[in-house]
């Protein structure tokens, strides 16, 4: 019998070394994304790591801080600067330090500052750095960054014990060939031979096993709506639809195409007869556009003069996707959250192109919006938005005040300990009202 040929082993090998390569793959996810994304929606605007700017350079301020005897102080200032300097006397001299003022973001967690300085703290200082590096104002040598998380490791670990398990596995094949030939009956199959050897080392097997399993539990969990697969997807259109010439130069709103999308769920895409609106009069200045707006025409059975009843549809590829199982509202989101159409898809105004799915940093870079970590679409981006985003302003109208004062008049009165609690960070969030709730988004 000749194992070492043996297909199946082989492709066992591969297997393994593929698994093995996702699990390490899936584990230089890390907090440090996180902390760069951060601090790049919230600080970078007056810091940088290595450079003075509006702020003072953020490079080791949290052993600036501890040394100061102020280690737990930062992280309060950076919540409430005002609030860290009246009370304590390091916070106040950093305060006296400048003469502009910070912006103070109450809404981050410890750990979430932590994350922020972590990132701050793994950036290479450009003055250190050869000669000639080109440095651009922004924040020093970010591409370079190769940090390993915390997280990284304990997968390094797995990984390494699980190459542990294929070379044992390796080197207890060649000990049955060669020692313990006489176990081998001659014929008996592969699989046979290995389940008298797996029987044998049953402990470290199942044990194996087990490691294994975990891992890939853990990962599918961690990874479950963390992985942006449909970040800037933008799929081909039948028609070179631009938005920018619409929306941008010549000012429609997104209502007049989108004409659902304040009272219900769904935004609708325009039928052509809308587009003929327009189109009747405007044919194209250029050959491209000619060609382009000539789609329309022969969609609409329009022969330049009149309608020939020949129409045609136009089958738009619908480019934001959410899974059926997931229940999503515009008008809920719009109308009644005041949330604006580019928190969640971007400048449409300046869309040269095609829809898109803005991936989160480009959303992050958009003013009045909400900062988020998550990629976009995924359910992790949900929550983050229902968490921070308070009730209570960004709305569009005087209606939508009328019906928050009220949820806020109905919460006092009901429960004003709860209410309290809620308010603990100055704010109701779409979370305190319901908005992490499974039910409210699955079906
Ligand atoms: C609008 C500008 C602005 C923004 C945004 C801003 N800061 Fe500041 N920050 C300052 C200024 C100005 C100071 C100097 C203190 C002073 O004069 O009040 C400062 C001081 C600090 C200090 C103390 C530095 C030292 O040398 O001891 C820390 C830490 C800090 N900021 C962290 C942050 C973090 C973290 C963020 C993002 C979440 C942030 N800042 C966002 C303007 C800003
Ligand atoms: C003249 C009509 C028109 C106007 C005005 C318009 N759109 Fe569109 N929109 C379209 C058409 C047609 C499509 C489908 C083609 C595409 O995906 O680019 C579309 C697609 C989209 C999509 C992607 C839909 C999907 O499949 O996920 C978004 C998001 C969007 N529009 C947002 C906006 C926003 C925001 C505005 C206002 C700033 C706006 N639109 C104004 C016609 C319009
Ligand atoms: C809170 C985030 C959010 C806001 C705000 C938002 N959208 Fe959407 N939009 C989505 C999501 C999520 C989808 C995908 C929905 C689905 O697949 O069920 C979507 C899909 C669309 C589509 C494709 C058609 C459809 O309904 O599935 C269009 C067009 C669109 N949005 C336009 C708009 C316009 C115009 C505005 C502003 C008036 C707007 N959206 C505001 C998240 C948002
Ligand atoms: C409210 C009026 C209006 C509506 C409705 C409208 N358009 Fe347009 N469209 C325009 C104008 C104005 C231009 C710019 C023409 C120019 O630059 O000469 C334009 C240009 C275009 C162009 C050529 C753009 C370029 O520069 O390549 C295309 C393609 C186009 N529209 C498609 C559509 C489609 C598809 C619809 C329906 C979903 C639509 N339009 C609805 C007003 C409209
Ligand atoms: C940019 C912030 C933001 C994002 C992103 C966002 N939402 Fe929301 N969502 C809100 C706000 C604000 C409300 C509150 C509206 C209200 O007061 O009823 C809300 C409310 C809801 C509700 C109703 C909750 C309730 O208590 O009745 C559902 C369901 C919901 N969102 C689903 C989603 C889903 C699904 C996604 C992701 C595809 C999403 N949201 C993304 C801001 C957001
Ligand atoms: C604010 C809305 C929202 C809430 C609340 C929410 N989910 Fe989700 N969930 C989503 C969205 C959106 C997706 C689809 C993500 C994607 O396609 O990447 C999703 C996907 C999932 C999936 C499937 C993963 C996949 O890749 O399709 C599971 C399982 C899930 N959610 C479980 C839960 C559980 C359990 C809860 C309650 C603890 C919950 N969800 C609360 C929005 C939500």
């Amino acid at each position: 019998m000749k194992i070492s040929n043996n297909q199946m082993f082989r492709n066992f090998n591969k297997w393994c070394l593929g698994i093995l390569t996702v699990m390490l793959f899936t584990g230089s996810f890390n907090a440090n994304a996180q902390g760069e994304g951060l601090f790049k929606a919230k600080c970078a605007s007056c810091h940088q790591p290595h450079k003075d700017g509006t702020g003072p350079k953020l490079f080791q301020a949290r052993t600036k801080w501890a040394d100061a005897g102020a280690k737990e102080e930062i992280y309060k200032w950076v919540n409430n600067w005002e609030s860290a300097a009246a009370t304590n006397p390091y916070a106040a001299s950093v305060a006296a330090s400048t003469p502009n003022k910070m912006t103070s973001d109450p809404t981050l967690s410890k750990e979430q500052i932590d994350q922020i300085f972590d990132w701050v703290d793994a950036q290479p200082d450009p003055a250190t750095m050869t000669e000639g590096t080109p440095t651009d104002g922004g924040p020093a040598g970010s591409a370079t960054t190769t940090e390993e998380s915390s997280n990284g490791w304990v997968w390094m670990l797995l990984g390494i014990i699980f190459v542990t398990i294929i070379m044992a596995v390796g080197g207890v094949r060649r000990q049955l060939k060669s020692v313990t030939g006489e176990n081998l009956r001659e014929g008996s199959t592969y699989t046979e031979e290995f389940r008298s050897w797996a029987w044998k080392y049953r402990k470290y097997v199942g044990f194996g096993g087990l490691v294994i399993f975990i891992g890939l539990c853990v990962t599918g969990i961690l990874s479950l709506g963390t992985i942006g697969v449909v970040e800037e997807y933008q799929p081909s259109q039948p028609i070179a639809f631009p938005h920018d010439v619409h929306t941008g130069t010549n000012k429609i709103d997104c209502k007049y195409c989108h004409n659902t999308v304040t009272e219900s769920r769904t935004a609708s895409i325009p039928s052509v007869n809308v587009c003929m609106n327009c189109h009747k009069q405007i044919n194209g200045r250029t050959a491209a556009q000619q060609e382009q707006i000539a789609k329309i025409y022969e969609a609409a059975g329009w022969d330049g003069k009149q309608y020939t009843g020949k129409t045609k549809e136009i089958i738009w590829n619908k480019v934001h996707v959410l899974p059926d199982h997931v229940y999503f509202n515009h008008s809920q989101h719009v109308v009644v959250g005041g949330v604006d159409c580019k928190q969640c898809h971007g400048d449409m105004t300046k869309m040269n192109g095609t829809a898109m799915v803005q991936p989160v940093s480009e959303l992050n870079k958009i003013e009045g919006n909400i900062a988020l970590t998550r990629p976009t679409l995924t359910m992790g981006w949900c929550i983050e938005c229902h968490g921070e985003k308070e009730i209570s302003t960004g709305t569009i109208d005087t209606k939508n005040d009328g019906y928050y004062n009220e949820i806020h008049k109905r919460l006092l009165n009901n429960d004003k300990a709860l209410y309290g609690k809620y308010l603990d960070d100055g704010k109701v969030t779409v979370k305190e009202l319901g908005g992490w709730e499974c039910a409210k988004c699955h079906y």
